[in-house]
């Protein structure tokens, strides 16, 4: 069965970084996401995704403005286990065979901090090796791992374009 993924990005940048919360939302939605909750991001966000939706298919959504802390609660009352991904956590190859076994899940990536009472509200805390490094990165091989590659077969609905993958150059068909 398909799971049910939505992604929590936490943070509020003193300088917001648009390219990071646009791969972010490219990453959620290209690897098996449904929505993303950004607490801080501009308006453009949104027409971005409606035109790469518009394009390439799907329904991703944006959700814009929303408290972490509120996202969570109501991921939680509709029966979703929240995964935060952290350096300090489990190792996600330890932990993925218990994350698949879900159906809904709230992904959460962090900023340059993250408050700490969401190491306890969180069901699970992920670690993606032990090391520092992205969300983008953290994300999609979490994504990747919670899927079991699945999400690599998936076909998005309704695309205007569709891409004929070739071993080389680019091929690209009208639908
Ligand atoms: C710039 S990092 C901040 C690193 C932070 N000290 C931490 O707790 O992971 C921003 C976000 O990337 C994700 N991240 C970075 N490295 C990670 C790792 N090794 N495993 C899981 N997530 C990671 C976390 O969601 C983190 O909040």
């Amino acid at each position: 069965m398909e799971k049910s993924i939505w992604v929590l990005r936490i943070g509020q940048r003193y300088v917001r970084d648009d390219r990071t919360l646009t791969h972010l939302c490219l990453v959620s939605r290209a690897l098996g996401a449904e929505r993303i909750y950004l607490e801080d991001a501009e308006k453009d966000v949104t027409a971005t995704l409606e035109e790469v939706n518009r394009t390439w298919g799907g329904n991703f959504e944006a959700v814009l403005g929303a408290s972490w802390g509120k996202t969570i609660k109501e991921a939680k009352k509709e029966g979703r286990s929240v995964i935060h991904l952290t350096m300090y956590g489990l190792p996600i190859q330890d932990v993925a065979p218990a994350l698949r076994e879900l159906d809904k899940v709230l992904l959460v990536v962090g900023g340059p901090k993250v408050p700490g009472k969401v190491y306890h509200e969180a069901d699970f805390n992920v670690a993606v090796t032990s090391q520092p490094h992205s969300e983008v990165a953290a994300l999609a091989i979490a994504l990747h791992e919670i899927q079991n590659g699945e999400e690599l077969k998936r076909a998005f609905q309704k695309s205007k374009l569709r891409i004929l993958p070739s071993a080389r150059g680019k091929r690209v068909v009208e639908n």
